[in-house]
């Protein structure tokens, strides 16, 4: 049998983030992650990085990559009715911006400090269980290298993601859950190309929604809006890059550079939040508690946040043995995730296009984003959203 402070279910972005701001404060922690770790280090997922999120992954040591190989991204275009308007991040936000940086980076650096100097990660755990949630010892169960075992902890954090085990700790009777699927998911694509634009580019089109992000100054990541139940088999390279070219198309000067597609897969969108983000002494974070669909980038955003405010809420009852922070952590988050819940569905909203669209809802959209493209207030609602707002 082992013990330890934390125990950690998901060796994701949240579980590998907040593994190391626990180090840094000297509370110990094991991670246990059901994959292994060529897959974690390379499931793809969004590219972009808050200031927030930036900030804490310098102070926490694993900003150095980051600030050799991110690229700083001051703006967004939002392209529609043929036309492109940029919104510009510091200018409306008071000096906040984005860093295009992949999660596959992000977590490639997290297990290197980690297997480095960390608290033990152990990857392939399975778990099946965490018992004792009302206790003051609850325990984990999980089998490692074909062995049944507990791992006892003070706390438990599920950062398990959507399909892990951790929520079902939360008793039915207390939780309640709120979800929204959507009518359409995203066909993304990796492809071997210097992106076409400077800035992420989110365009609205009679054809349905497209957007070209990047994640090198020779890699290009593209999606397209597909309907749901779509197989990648019926859209060879040719048809992906003739619909964005005709979901791009604007009036005037632009061009679509196309490349080897290295990587193709369909992503369905949701929104899901359990509330409570805790129960006892099981508490939840990332996706494990909430999922975006992936218009405007938040997940991994919100994860960061999560594990912000637990990280700080373990500190201080390490320091001076108040729970207070952390019996206000699923408050604290709640109010932030739904903040990101509102801004993720109103822009996948606002951009796509429903196969149920009237075209009343087409005008009521393009009237939306004209409203953003003039108004400096209404831009600066979708810039402090985008760029994230300060973690409390
Ligand atoms: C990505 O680069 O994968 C990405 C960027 C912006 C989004 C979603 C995904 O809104």
């Amino acid at each position: 049998m082992h013990t330890t402070t934390v125990g950690i279910i998901g060796g994701g972005p949240a579980g590998l983030l907040l593994a190391r701001l626990l180090h840094n404060s000297g509370i110990d922690c094991v991670v246990l992650e059901s994959r292994d770790r060529a897959y974690v280090e390379q499931r793809q997922r969004a590219g972009i990085l808050e200031q927030a999120t930036v900030d804490v992954l310098r102070s926490s040591g694993a900003g150095e990559r980051l600030d050799r190989e991110g690229i700083v991204h001051d703006g967004i275009e939002l392209r529609f009715d043929r036309r492109g308007h940029r919104i510009d991040f510091p200018g409306l936000t008071g000096g906040r911006r984005v860093w295009i940086y992949a999660q596959t980076e992000v977590c490639k650096d997290l297990i290197a400090l980690q297997l480095a100097d960390g608290a033990p990660l152990l990857f392939e755990a399975q778990v099946h269980s965490v018992e004792g949630a009302d206790t003051d010892r609850p325990v984990i169960r999980y089998t490692h290298e074909g062995r049944e075992q507990t791992l006892t902890c003070d706390y438990v954090v599920g950062a398990d993601g959507f399909h892990g085990v951790a929520r079902s700790a939360i008793p039915e009777s207390l939780k309640r859950t709120y979800e929204r699927v959507y009518p359409y998911s995203w066909l993304g694509i990796l492809a071997d190309v210097p992106p076409s634009c400077d800035e992420l580019i989110y365009a609205h089109s009679p054809r349905g929604f497209a957007l070209h992000s990047m994640r090198s100054p020779t890699v290009s990541r593209l999606y397209l809006q597909v309907p749901n139940g779509t197989d990648p088999a019926d859209w060879p390279d040719e048809r992906i890059w003739d619909e964005l070219d005709a979901r791009f198309a604007i009036d005037g000067d632009w061009k679509l550079e196309r490349g080897p597609i290295t990587s193709k897969a369909v992503l369905p969108m949701r929104s899901f939040v359990t509330e409570p983000m805790r129960y006892g002494r099981v508490l939840l974070a990332g996706d494990a508690a909430h999922i975006v669909p992936p218009t405007g980038a938040k997940g991994l955003n919100l994860a960061a946040a999560d594990v912000i405010v637990l990280a700080r809420a373990f500190a201080r009852l390490k320091e001076t043995g108040s729970a207070e922070l952390l019996d206000a952590y699923s408050d604290t988050c709640l109010r932030r995730v739904w903040r990101a819940e509102h801004f993720s569905y109103f822009m996948t909203t606002t951009l796509h296009t429903d196969p149920d669209q009237s075209p009343f809802d087409t005008r009521l959209q393009i009237s939306q984003l004209d409203r953003v493209a003039a108004s400096p207030h209404a831009a600066a609602e979708l810039a402090e959203n985008y760029a994230g707002l300060p973690i409390g």
